[in-house]
């Protein structure tokens, strides 16, 4: 019976180990006695941030997928370009693109009042996002937590990592797979772009003859606001039908040719993402949950845990 206990107790132990030895160290509860309400206030401020603009989900939504796909998610996205210090602010994918930075600092600001120098930024930026998606009327999930910040970035890593609006549908899948995440992971993931903006520089071809696979009535109506010269920063809706609702209206308009960008619609371009795709846009709860299992996954690539990194005072600069 004793004998029986320790056995019992000893593989619990290991599965235990194994488990956290996956992702770190991270966990649900990691500050609830060094900050016990930093939940509350990320929830409380991300209501107001996106009462104000429905927008900011989007942004900070993507804030950590740019976050994520560079050296992890370690809040490397955050920090500013110095004389002396080259952030990711200033790659393509980023430049007079990433938004959000100025709800991360305020979050941060009320996060330091309340425990000082405990939460990191990259913890605040997963959560905020969660939080976001949840406010828009997408799913929530369990955040675990305890990664820590970046004293370094990298302006390469985010110039090679991160598709763009012309990739196709094998590069969306291999840089995915480079950072472990699988196609479907993938699929599931891209209906982030239920919501938020994008600019016309970066479907202009697309409504313009480019592409082929094209509803011709919707691609007229994006051509009102994105002429074929100037306004390249016009911004135009991801999702046509509800751009601040985080439901899988994006599926559906895959399905109807209505994707904004050439990478949007190569899920559905008569390759092997189509038959999930159009499951998505029949099955909104089925759609919900691989996201959030996604999310969970995306948020738990190689985070820095322990002695490594720092917890940044000020998001935008290493300590
Ligand atoms: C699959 C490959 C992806 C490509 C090629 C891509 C590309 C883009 C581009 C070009 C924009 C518009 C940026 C601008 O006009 O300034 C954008 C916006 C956005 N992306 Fe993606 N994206 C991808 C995947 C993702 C993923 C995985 C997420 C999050 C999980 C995401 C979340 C967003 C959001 C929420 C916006 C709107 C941001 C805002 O309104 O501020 N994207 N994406
Ligand atoms: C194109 O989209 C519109 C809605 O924007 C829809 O009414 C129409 O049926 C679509 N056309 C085709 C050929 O799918």
């Amino acid at each position: 019976m004793a004998f029986f206990s320790i056995n019992r107790f000893l593989s619990l132990a290991l599965l235990a180990l194994l488990a956290s030895a996956a992702h770190g160290q991270l966990s649900a509860n990691f500050y609830s006695s060094t900050c016990p309400n930093v939940q509350t206030i990320v929830r409380s401020a991300m209501a107001q941030a996106v009462a104000k603009e429905p927008r900011m989900a989007a942004s900070i939504l993507r804030l950590f997928f740019h976050d994520c796909f560079v050296n992890g998610c370690d809040g490397s996205i955050l920090l500013d370009d110095t004389p002396t210090f080259t952030g990711e602010k200033s790659a393509g994918p980023n430049a007079n693109s990433a938004r959000g930075f100025e709800v991360i600092d305020a979050i941060k600001a009320k996060v330091e009042a309340a425990c000082k120098a405990t939460v990191s930024c990259a913890d605040i930026l997963a959560l905020a996002t969660r939080d976001g998606v949840n406010l828009l009327g997408g799913p929530s999930w369990t955040v675990k937590l305890g990664r820590r910040d970046a004293r370094t970035a990298s302006l390469n890593g985010a110039n090679s990592n991160l598709p763009g609006p012309g990739s196709d549908l094998s590069t969306l899948i291999s840089m995915f797979a480079a950072k472990g995440l699988n196609a479907r992971d993938m699929t599931a993931l891209s209906g982030a772009h239920t919501i938020g903006q994008g600019q016309c520089q970066f479907f202009r071809s697309r409504i313009n003859g480019g592409d082929t696979n094209i509803n011709a009535t919707f691609a007229a109506l994006r051509r009102k606001t994105c002429p074929r010269t100037g306004g390249d920063r016009n911004l135009a809706p991801l999702d046509v039908q509800t751009p601040v609702k985080f439901d899988n209206a994006y599926y559906q308009n895959l399905v109807g040719q209505r994707g904004l960008f050439h990478s949007d619609q190569e899920l559905f371009n008569g390759g092997s993402q189509d038959s999930l795709v159009k499951q998505y846009s029949t099955n909104g709860a089925k759609f919900a949950g691989d996201f959030a299992k996604a999310m969970i996954k995306m948020g738990n690539l190689s985070p820095l845990t322990g002695k490594n990194g720092e917890v940044r005072l000020n998001c935008r600069k290493i300590n």
